[in-house]
């Protein structure tokens, strides 16, 4: 079944509006905790039950990460939301902003609530006009309804819930830079540890999910751990939102259980344009290492299953590639991406990641020798786990996936001296 959690308003009137929300349900578990302020730690427990996993990429579960902030710890402490939505091939956060904008907020309300935050930031990607526009009125919505704001209906709980603009790096969605940037300052990772839950935004306790992963909160705590981790399987509990992109009829984001077999997916995106044959698959954003069509056609899309196959879920892009797909053009314009947003502050990453782009350059170009393909493997490996942030690894990732897959293709490329950009 389609949209059971954060796209549950789509097909509404009025998708976003406040009166809609309310109309299924919506706040009425941010205004019981204001009610009966429940032990946060049964909140936590909840969260851990749902097995919900953090869905802006690495998969960490959301309960636990909750856990490490401590509600006891003194002073001022933050909830942060990374609706950066950097990942190519991602486009699923925009549509919560757009269409369920007030589900987010309450997320993250009961997240503040949880940790004992009083301020929230949304981290939105500048780009975003539109979106921007729908979740600002919602924000005013909630304070004018006194959902929001300081002593919220007398319950001495305070939470005020800022958005805050990026302008479009990359890096500003790993999350000790985003939290650099709402600070003012150049968009560059932090050394971690210490990580945010005990040094984040002002050097504060700070939690930070994902969109999506903060929307999926007041469906749980309404319908209980249980329900959602039911709607997916053990440890991949719930829902996820794939953005389909690439040579398929319907690209779009689809709401479905974790589980459901890829062939599914791939049906309801209306299958492989014009009746060609299916090639390659990047299951989770370009970081993710490629799957050739034999090993996806029998993947089941979940955090597990698609790291036993070789590569990660990763924030749910999945792009197809047709049999027409030249693989060393898609990673040369892979690389060029890393590349160029790279941010320059740990040498493997600035001078591998452009490395890896110059060396498939010159393969494209005409210029390529056979052994130019073990010096990229091996760049990329030199890279991996090398980096202040794991945008080191979100290059050399890509082009190992692409090289263990596609070798042979790489090398009649090379040995055709073939010139197809
Ligand atoms: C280079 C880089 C870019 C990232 N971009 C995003 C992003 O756009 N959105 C996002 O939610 N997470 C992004 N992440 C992951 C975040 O650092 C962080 O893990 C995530 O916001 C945690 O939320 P979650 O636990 O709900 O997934 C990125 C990580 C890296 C290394």
């Amino acid at each position: 079944m389609l949209n059971q959690v954060c796209y549950r308003t789509i097909g509404l009137k009025y998708p976003s509006s406040l009166s809609t929300y309310l109309s299924i349900g919506g706040y009425k578990v941010w205004k019981k905790i204001l009610k009966e302020k429940p032990d946060p730690i049964n909140i936590i427990n909840e969260v851990k039950l749902s097995g919900l996993r953090g869905r802006g990429g690495a998969g960490f579960l959301t309960g636990l990460k909750w856990s490490f902030i401590s509600k006891s710890i003194p002073g001022q402490k933050y909830v942060v939301c990374n609706s950066d939505e950097g990942e190519p091939g991602t486009f699923k956060d925009r549509d919560i902003l757009r269409y369920n904008p007030h589900q987010l907020i309450e997320g993250m309300a009961i997240a503040a609530y949880v940790i004992g935050a009083t301020v929230g930031y949304n981290y939105i990607r500048g780009e975003f006009y539109e979106p921007i526009s729908v979740i600002e009125k919602a924000v005013n919505e909630s304070l004018n309804a006194g959902l929001l704001g300081k002593n919220i209906d007398n319950s001495n709980i305070d939470f005020n819930l800022y958005n805050v603009y990026g302008a479009g790096a990359y890096i500003c969605g790993e999350e000790t830079a985003l939290m650099e940037s709402i600070e003012g300052k150049k968009g560059q990772p932090r050394f971690k540890p210490p990580f945010p839950a005990n040094f984040g935004v002002y050097g504060r306790p700070t939690n930070i999910n994902n969109t999506e992963t903060y929307a999926s909160i007041p469906v749980i705590l309404e319908k209980g751990g249980k329900w959602h981790l039911e709607l997916g399987k053990p440890n991949n509990g719930g829902c996820k939102i794939f953005s389909v992109s690439g040579h398929v009829n319907k690209p779009g984001n689809y709401e479905i259980p974790l589980g459901t077999p890829f062939i599914e997916l791939l049906n309801m995106a209306g299958g492989v344009k014009n009746g060609k044959r299916l090639k390659a698959v990047i299951p989770g954003g370009s970081s993710a290492p490629v799957l050739p069509a034999h090993i996806v056609n029998n993947l089941s899309m979940d955090y597990d299953s698609i790291s036993k196959a070789g590569s990660m879920l990763g924030s749910g892009a999945v792009i197809i590639m047709d049999e027409s797909t030249c693989m060393v053009n898609a990673l040369y314009r892979i690389s060029h991406f890393y590349a160029d947003e790279s941010c320059g502050q740990c040498s493997p990453c600035r001078e591998g990641t452009s490395w890896l782009y110059k060396i498939l350059s010159r393969i494209v170009h005409g210029h390529g020798n056979v052994s130019d393909i073990s010096l990229l493997d091996s760049v990329a490996s030199n890279i991996c786990g090398r980096t202040i942030c794991a945008l080191g690894d979100a290059a050399a990732m890509p082009v190992m996936g692409f090289i263990k897959h596609f070798r042979s293709e790489f090398e009649d490329y090379i040995k055709n001296n073939n010139n197809r950009l």
